[in-house]
């Protein structure tokens, strides 16, 4: 049988998530968005789609909530995006009101799925979905780490003139401008990146990588989607298709990396289960420090929520 996954919130991430999961052609997809017709138009696209490209039109678009019954992954991405001048933090207020009522509607449905968080701040609202849910915590998991890597990766592949494929990167820590880009675990073919760039120019990478998301807000007056779209779809693959992928993923830390109580992006074994494993990598003493202020970041805006 088909699994069924539901993505929540047909914008621009939502939608490319959705497009990208109906490609692979494994699972009956629902597209929910309170905006009248918005879904159901954009379901009815993607699915005249499936022809040409060669999947089964299995995607249903609503406004409710009765068509994700028994789904096996939730996908949140409901809320609004950034605008320029604005923080992933500033969308706070609002996106907890909304992802506390879509949380609330997908459980009483979908008691038993893995909930993959996207709307941001991204930390703050794993936070949310787990209290309103009370899924343990390998079944509410965030998506971040796997956008900040590729994101790390692509300015590393274009500095170097090598194959994105060949670099080994990690990122950690809060989706803010506080993240972790982890040199030290950063590899191209093998080679530590250390060996192949001065640091100057590895800390010029590491800061574009922190502000990517800024970057692509100036550029466009909202933020990226076909990168978080793709991610958000790599981490459904790895749940549903029970890849046990290890992936910079936002996990609930009970005391890993020394921090107890919070989301925050560390490498992940994403199965079946949700989050099987949180993977213990070894960092050196100048990150574990960048760790501790991005988890103080991460605080900070946890502390802001009406229910944390
Ligand atoms: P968008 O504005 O294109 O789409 C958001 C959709 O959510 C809209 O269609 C809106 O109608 C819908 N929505 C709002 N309230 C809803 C509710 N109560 N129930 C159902 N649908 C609802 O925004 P975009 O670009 O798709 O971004 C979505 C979220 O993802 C934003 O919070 C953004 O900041 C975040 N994001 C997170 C990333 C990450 O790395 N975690 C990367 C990129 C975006
Ligand atoms: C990004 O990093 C805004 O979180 C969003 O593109």
């Amino acid at each position: 049988m088909r699994q069924k996954i539901t993505v929540v919130g047909a914008g621009n991430v939502g939608a490319t998530c959705a497009q990208e999961l109906a490609r692979r052609d494994y699972a009956d997809v629902v597209l929910v968005d309170i905006i009248p017709n918005f879904p159901q138009g954009k379901a009815l696209d993607m699915n005249q789609a499936g022809s040409v490209i060669g999947y089964e039109p299995r995607m249903v678009g609503t406004n409710g909530y009765e068509e994700t019954e028994g789904s096996d992954v939730v996908v949140i991405t409901a809320g609004k995006p950034r605008s320029p001048g604005m923080s992933r933090d500033d969308l706070v207020t609002t996106n907890e009101a909304i992802v506390t009522s879509v949380t609330r509607e997908v459980v009483k449905r979908s008691r038993g799925a893995v909930i993959v968080v996207v709307s941001n701040p991204l930390d703050a609202m794993c936070h949310v979905a787990k209290a309103v849910s009370r899924f343990p915590r390998r079944r509410v998991v965030g998506m971040a780490g796997i956008l900040d890597t590729a994101r790390f990766s692509a300015f590393i592949a274009q500095e170097l003139d090598v194959s994105v494929k060949d670099v080994t990167a990690m990122v950690l820590g809060g989706h803010g401008d506080q993240m972790v880009p982890v040199v030290s675990a950063t590899t191209v073919g093998g080679v530590p990146l250390a060996e192949l760039l001065p640091k100057r120019r590895i800390a010029k990478l590491v800061e574009r990588t922190k502000f990517g998301g800024g970057e692509i807000v100036n550029l466009l007056g909202t933020s990226a989607w076909y990168a978080p779209g793709a991610a958000a779809a790599q981490m459904v693959d790895s749940i549903c298709l029970d890849e046990k992928r290890v992936l910079p993923c936002t996990a609930y830390l009970e005391g890993e990396y020394g921090i107890r109580g919070l989301y925050m992006g560390a490498p992940v074994k994403l199965g079946s289960g949700g989050v099987e494993e949180i993977v213990k990598l070894k960092l050196t003493a100048d990150e574990r420090t960048m760790l501790r202020a991005s988890a103080a970041a991460v605080r900070e805006v946890v502390g802001i929520l009406k229910r944390k």
